[in-house]
């Protein structure tokens, strides 16, 4: 990111620089472009951000939600979901993208004996690996517990670094990655999240996620809505988030609009039908910290 304070400086010795600007603008190639003074900085608000992931305790913000279960997640997931996971077999992995404190696997998990709530999930469950994946640790006692009794060959999970910074080789392919107001709802990098969502979902795997407070694929948002992720084109027109994902090569995309929810929210599965995946790319207008962070991006001409 490009601050404005490195940008001014920059244009600080316009006099010497006055020469070679007239020639530039004639070749129409500003040197200190609009755009360079506009870049606005998000440092600070990243850093807020940063000490709501490291809250424990009292300090944990209220919207700031860690353990929402497998019930939890099969009402907030697109309707395939469960279906998706109840397929998984024993070589297959499970991803989950900002899983918190990891109950939703520790409730995949739960032995049969156990009535844990696992809402439309029903039996079979617990066939796959599954890799639990937060920015900050999480876990609890029970997840340490489950951990040990069923061995790191079932339950992993990893923390201390976001989705962007893991490798192919690390990680290994997944026949369904799931998030539930973790990367997707969080990250100021939204096209860069997805293509590495992507990279390591197998061809014909699922992503399923959801994300609140858009512009809704069925449009039937209410016009007093307060959106907290945007998304505009080149000319700051809306776009709504899945007209956005359509674009992406290689995937096939579905929309679930709630819009009668309390919070308007699109219910996200995306399909990947072949490898030679290219998202559009986006740069980010503005970042506020929050549960999840106010967002802003400008679809790339
Ligand atoms: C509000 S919690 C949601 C936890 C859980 N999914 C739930 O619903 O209870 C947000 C989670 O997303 C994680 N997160 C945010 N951005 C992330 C990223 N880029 N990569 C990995 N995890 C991320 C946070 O560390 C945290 O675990």
């Amino acid at each position: 990111m490009r601050s404005v304070k490195s940008s001014v400086k920059k244009c600080a010795t316009a006099g010497m620089r006055l020469a070679i600007l007239i020639v530039l603008q004639a070749l129409g190639l500003g040197a200190c472009s609009t755009q360079e003074h506009a870049q606005p900085r998000f440092d600070e608000e990243i850093t807020k951000q940063e000490k709501i992931y490291r809250s424990r305790g009292a300090d944990v913000p209220g919207g700031y939600v860690t353990g929402r279960g497998l019930a939890d997640y099969a009402e907030l997931l697109p309707s395939g979901f469960c279906d998706a996971l109840g397929r998984l077999r024993s070589s297959d992995q499970w991803l989950d993208i900002g899983a918190g404190e990891g109950q939703a696997i520790l409730d995949y998990y739960a032995p049969e004996d156990n009535a844990a709530p696992a809402g439309n999930c029903a039996r079979p469950r617990g066939q796959a690996r599954a890799v639990a994946m937060s920015i900050e640790d999480r876990r609890t006692d029970k997840w340490q517990q489950q951990a040990a009794s069923l061995g790191a060959e079932h339950i992993r999970y990893l923390s201390g670094k976001r989705l962007r910074q893991y490798s192919r080789e690390e990680l290994g392919k997944f026949q369904i990655i799931t998030d539930v107001y973790g990367g997707f709802s969080y990250t100021e990098d939204l096209s860069l999240f997805l293509e590495k969502v992507l990279s390591f979902l197998d061809v014909g795997g699922g992503f399923y996620t959801m994300v609140q407070r858009v512009h809704l694929e069925d449009g039937k948002d209410k016009p007093s809505t307060w959106y907290q992720t945007e998304l505009v084109d080149a000319a700051g027109r809306d776009v709504k988030v899945c007209s956005w994902l359509k674009k992406t090569t290689c995937v096939k995309v579905a929309c679930e609009s709630k819009s009668d929810w309390h919070t308007p929210t699109e219910l996200i599965n995306i399909r990947k039908v072949c490898s030679d995946v290219s998202v559009p790319p986006m740069k980010l207008l503005k970042y506020e910290a929050g549960n999840p962070p106010g967002r802003r991006f400008q679809l790339e001409p």
